[in-house]
């Protein structure tokens, strides 16, 4: 079953059109990547299936609901959003960073209980970040500080993750770090959704791949097929690539 799905949808900032027809599927337990070039469009979608922005046409579906008629709350009881850049508050810790993760699953009558807390250091244990709970976000390392957000989005508790390009700019060790926490968060039963702009990388990881080039999907199939034939590196290059394709 899927979890969440864009079907047709035309992706516009005012009437500047990024993306038409476009559909990707996430289902349930499952690790897909995003891939694309540069500018192609890859937050957008994002935005558009987090709620963030509104398809033109089209829509996308969040277990079964237009998701534009789904409370924010519930969506991020249901939807964890790691942004491609994400600015914490000054001079936050890093446990209280991850404690705001829990949000969604507070209100007016539900307070901070044992249990924010045990969720809060858990996501920190899986992170690999247990020991920095009570250091300042800004003065951390740029792989530590995008564990503390993936730490954050997993406090949240959803059962679908979606991360827009958290390796980006860090050092190799770095990115296959975070990899590896990423693979181990969807091994533990999250669906999780990965945008990347490193094709060889993500492609290694997924099981299901959508490829987009400049707003539409070009390919999309099972990950280990898209990385064996030629056509990603045509799309990067810039050549036609109809003829090839995993499905
Ligand atoms: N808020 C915005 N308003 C207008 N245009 C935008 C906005 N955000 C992104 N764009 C444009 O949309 C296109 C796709 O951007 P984006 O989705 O960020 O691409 P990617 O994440 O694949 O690099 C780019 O040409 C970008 O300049
Ligand atoms: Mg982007």
């Amino acid at each position: 079953m899927n979890r969440l799905s864009a079907e047709d949808v035309t992706l516009a900032y005012d009437q500047r059109v990024i993306a038409e027809q476009l559909s990707v599927e996430i289902p349930d337990n499952s690790f897909t990547v995003i891939v694309g070039p540069n500018a192609c469009g890859k937050s957008t979608l994002l935005r558009a299936l987090s709620r963030m922005l509104k398809p033109s046409r089209g829509r996308v579906l969040l277990d079964g609901q237009v998701i534009q008629s789904m409370p924010a709350k519930k969506v991020a009881r249901t939807l964890g959003l790691l942004p491609q850049s994400s600015i914490a508050p000054d001079g936050i810790t890093v446990a209280d960073l991850v404690g705001r993760g829990r949000y969604p699953h507070q209100g007016i009558l539900r307070q901070w209980s044992t249990e924010d807390e045990r969720v809060v250091q858990e996501s920190m244990a899986r992170t690999g970040i247990a020991d920095l709970g009570e250091r300042h976000v800004d003065e951390l390392s740029g792989g530590q500080r995008q564990r503390v957000w993936i730490a954050m989005a997993l406090a949240q508790e959803t059962p679908l993750l979606l991360l827009d390009e958290p390796s980006l700019g860090l050092a190799p060790r770095m990115v296959y770090r975070i990899a590896e926490v990423i693979r181990e968060i969807n091994t533990q039963g999250t669906a999780v959704l990965l945008v990347e702009q490193n094709a060889g990388m993500a492609l290694s990881l997924a099981d299901h791949a959508h490829v987009l080039e400049v707003g539409e999907t070009r390919l999309s199939g099972p990950a280990d097929e898209l990385a064996r034939t030629d056509a990603v590196r045509r799309l990067y290059l810039g050549e036609a690539a109809e003829d090839q394709g995993a499905a």
